[in-house]
């Protein structure tokens, strides 16, 4: 049974307040009035993400991530639970169980392939359980990436091939947050994870598309497979015979090269220029080639805002209960429209040729 609450008005609790995204997702619960729980494992740092955000009033629960008893008591009332920690993979499972358990929808900021693999695998027969709707992995890459492939494919003749591709338009570095995250998850961005060919996630190299002519440029840039999370999501709801990711090959050798001292010495905040397009190119058995464009302002800033959308739209009870993509969940055209008033655009054109 879905989990009635059918509110316009939902009760957040956000778990990670008290990081770079979290402030974002605060400043954005504020501004649309909607009730948020900061829940963390520092009550100082809390209550000063509260105060920097403008909410001087809003509740603060303690709960520590190996306290499953004292992280269900937090979520207990909030309509939605909002997870924006660091390194998923090592910490995110704690917070989603507590949310199903508390009966809590569940979203979070999560670019992890395989935490986002956990989750569609281990918790779609619990969230369902509980008649709660999870939706993992909502970043400016993964849910324009799910959502962008679901409105490409249906352009062109099945079953397609896509490449989707995350371009920063400064090239400057990201948060801490997101470099522990690259951290824990090392083995995945040196190998470029799982791609989606024939009908099951492989590992291994993804040999077809080895350029990609990004927006803007006249020549093709050399790319190396990247464990884009919406590899694993569009094959749910789309006609497709291939989806890899793909990313700047220089810039995939500099993730690879991640180190514990080199995330120490960076700055702790990242980069003021974090504009970016997010591109999945399309390639329908018809031979029709297509290119879904999202354009966004802050890589941070917009996953939060993002995934404020994914919560209301939750509150209001429109998903059925499980574990499911972002277009499986929502109207892919009406959430890409709901972006709009961000500066968060997109389109659907024509792709270039083949590299
Ligand atoms: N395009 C993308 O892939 C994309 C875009 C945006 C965000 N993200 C993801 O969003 C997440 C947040 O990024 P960020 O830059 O905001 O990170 P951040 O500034 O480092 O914030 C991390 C948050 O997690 C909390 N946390 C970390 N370890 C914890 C632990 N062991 N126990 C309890 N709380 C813990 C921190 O709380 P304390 O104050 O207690 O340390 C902090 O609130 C990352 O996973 C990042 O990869 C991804």
């Amino acid at each position: 049974m879905t989990k009635q609450i059918s509110t316009q008005s939902p009760t957040v609790a956000v778990y990670g307040a008290t990081g770079h995204t979290g402030g974002y997702i605060l400043g954005e619960l504020r501004r649309r009035a909607f009730t948020p729980i900061l829940v963390g494992r520092n009550a100082d740092r809390l209550r000063a993400a509260a105060e920097a955000a403008g909410l001087p009033d809003a509740e603060i629960r303690v709960a520590d991530l190996n306290d499953h008893a004292a992280l269900v008591a937090a979520f207990t009332g909030a309509d939605v639970v909002i997870s924006g920690l660091a390194a998923f993979i090592d910490f995110g499972e704690a917070v989603l169980a507590a949310a199903i358990a508390a009966g809590a929808h569940y979203t979070d900021t999560s670019g992890e392939q395989n935490f986002l693999r956990k989750v569609l695998n281990d918790y779609n027969t619990r969230a369902e359980a509980a008649g709660v709707t999870v939706v993992s992995g909502i970043t400016d890459n993964n849910l324009s990436g799910d959502l962008l492939a679901y409105l490409t494919t249906r352009r062109v003749q099945g079953p397609a091939e896509l490449v989707i591709s995350h371009l920063s338009l400064s090239g400057g570095h990201g948060s801490k947050g997101s470099a522990k995250t690259v951290l824990a998850n090392l083995d995945s961005f040196r190998d470029g994870g799982f791609h989606y060919e024939n009908g099951e996630f492989r590992t291994g190299p993804a040999t077809r598309y080895t350029e990609m002519v990004f927006p803007g440029a006249a020549a093709p840039t050399a790319v190396g497979k990247f464990p884009q999370s919406s590899v694993l999501t569009i094959p749910r709801h789309s006609d497709v015979s291939y989806v890899a990711g793909a990313l700047d090959a220089t810039i995939l050798g500099h993730l690879s090269g991640f180190t514990a001292e080199a995330i120490e010495a960076m700055p702790d905040t990242p980069d003021s220029d974090l504009r970016y397009y997010l591109i999945v190119d399309t390639y329908g058995a018809d031979g029709a080639v297509v290119r879904g464009l999202l354009s966004g302002v802050d890589s941070y800033r917009d996953s939060a805002i993002m995934a404020v959308e994914v919560a209301a739209r939750l509150g209001t009870g429109v998903a059925k209960p499980g574990a499911l993509a972002p277009a499986e969940a929502f109207d892919p055209e009406d959430f890409l429209n709901a972006l709009a008033p961000h500066g968060i655009t997109f389109g659907i054109g024509e792709a270039p040729a083949r590299a």
